[in-house]
């Protein structure tokens, strides 16, 4: 990194922390303050947006630490059998109370075969690429997150309706702190980690990604072993 781009950084990360800390102690200041003043409802709403506020730092956090991570090879993966759906509504149920316009809708096959990854890493994944369709969906659109088996993987797209990734940018937006300079992507707020991120832990977990962005609509593909004998012992020889 250069001393430009170590500058942009600094200042992406800190505008991204200030925001969420500033709601945290803005909110937290006046139920101190106002407490007696205040209705029931309004501190249970106020503590709902501490809480929010609180879920957008810890993945904020954790994607910094990620990077950082990423080159050390002893950041060890814990790999377990892993049911996706569970995964799947748990990140939902975080993320829809920051994009109240958006619908979610999750599509799986009734008998999905587990796959073997680190849950945390999973989630992470999971968090990014469903946080990214939110974020840069259409206002009032729906996101849809498929589960099947594929072969011996599990295949999961995330799809959303809006700005396309123009094709050339397909591999560039995988790359650190690379951004599509759009409307849409100059109005809301990122780092232009979470990809990079994303990307890196799937590999290591011996899975895919790819996108495709067409006729107004994204799909961000992930394709993860699923959890048979002879996988785990593959993924195993590498640890
Ligand atoms: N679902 C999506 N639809 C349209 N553009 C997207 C989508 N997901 C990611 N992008 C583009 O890829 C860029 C990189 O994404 P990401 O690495 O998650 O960084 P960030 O969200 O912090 O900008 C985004 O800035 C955006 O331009
Ligand atoms: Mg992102």
């Amino acid at each position: 990194m250069n001393d430009k781009e170590y500058e942009d950084f600094i200042s992406t990360v800190s505008h991204e922390l200030r925001t969420p800390l500033t709601s945290i102690r803005g909110f937290s200041e006046t139920m101190l303050t106002s407490w007696d003043k205040l209705d029931d409802e309004s501190k249970k709403k106020f503590l709902k947006i501490i809480v929010e506020q609180s879920n957008r730092l810890i993945n904020l956090v954790e994607n910094m630490l990620s990077v950082t991570k990423l080159n050390n090879t002893k950041d060890s993966f814990i790999y377990k059998e892993i049911s996706v759906k569970p995964v799947l509504e748990t990140t939902i149920a975080i993320i829809k109370t920051q994009y109240k316009d958006k619908k979610f809708n999750i599509e799986t096959e009734p008998n999905l075969v587990p796959i073997l990854a680190d849950k945390d890493k999973f989630q992470q994944i999971m968090t990014n690429l469903i946080e990214n369709a939110a974020k840069y969906g259409d206002e009032n659109s729906t996101i849809t997150v498929n589960a099947e088996t594929a072969g011996n993987n599990v295949s999961i797209k995330v799809s959303n309706t809006g700005i396309e990734i123009p094709e050339n940018e397909y591999e560039k937006i995988f790359t650190k702190f690379s951004r599509i300079d759009n409307p849409l992507t100059r109005k809301v707020q990122g780092s232009g980690l979470g990809l990079y991120i994303t990307k890196n832990l799937v590999e290591k977990m011996g899975g895919k990604i790819s996108v495709i962005s067409k006729n107004h609509k994204t799909t961000f593909e992930i394709k993860m072993p699923a959890a048979d004998i002879e996988l785990q012992a593959r993924t195993k020889c590498k640890q």
